[in-house]
């Protein structure tokens, strides 16, 4: 089973997805989780890339290509591979990520973005996509509390509130298999919220 979570910066995905990896693990499962950009070598070192030059120089094609290139080789070396063996593999953001972030927030064209989509995950497409839906101001105080509000104040509202239309917009085309959460509830609330949901597709 393919669980991937998205959402905005600072909408506590992380949490949410270290809770429901240690619930699966206490309950004999060994689930595999891994974060985009990274979670091969490769991988990972082109997060390195994309994260040094944070501040301006890559071009948006390049962005996006550096993104594709990293989701590339994860696919083919370890989702891919994990998902045959029948594991879990929970991932923190996935290609709507791209969507959100290079295609609405940034203005990449779609039909570009959709196409390396298919060619890079070989049509492969989650079973289920939890959204962690918070707002700007949730966002911001999230970011001042870890210290890294750098990197949103470099993003402006307007840009921010596109990614997040744009998020809204994915989730309308394919209501079924994304489950939308309000990100501002408590941590324990969302996790059972998660759980309640993953319950009846598991067997566990
Ligand atoms: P990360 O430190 O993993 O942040 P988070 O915990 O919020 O996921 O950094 C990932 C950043 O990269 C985040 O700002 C979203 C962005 N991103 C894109 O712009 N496009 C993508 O395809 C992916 C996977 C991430």
């Amino acid at each position: 089973m393919f669980i991937t979570f998205e959402g905005m910066d600072g909408s506590g995905k992380s949490t949410q997805i270290r809770l429901l990896a240690e619930k699966l693990t206490a309950l004999g499962r060994e689930p595999l989780t891994i974060r985009e950009p990274g979670g091969t070598p490769l991988s990972e070192e082109i997060r390195q890339v994309l994260l040094a030059h944070r501040k301006g120089s890559v071009s948006l094609t390049a962005e996006v290509l550096l993104f594709f290139a990293a989701r590339a080789q994860l696919v083919d070396e370890v989702i891919l591979p994990r998902l045959e063996k029948g594991d879990i593999v929970i991932a923190d953001r996935f290609v709507e990520s791209s969507f959100a972030y290079q295609g609405y927030g940034k203005g990449m064209e779609m039909g570009f973005l959709k196409t390396l989509a298919r060619q890079v995950t070989r049509n492969l497409v989650p079973d289920v996509t939890f959204y962690l839906d918070i707002n700007l101001e949730g966002s911001l105080s999230r970011q001042d509390s870890r210290g890294t509000r750098d990197r949103l104040e470099s993003m402006d509202p307007e840009t921010w509130n596109r990614i997040r239309d744009g998020y809204h917009d994915l989730i309308q085309a394919h209501p079924e298999r994304w489950v939308v959460i309000n990100a501002g509830d408590t941590v324990g609330h969302i996790h059972h919220q998660i759980w309640t949901e993953l319950e009846h597709r598991l067997s566990v």
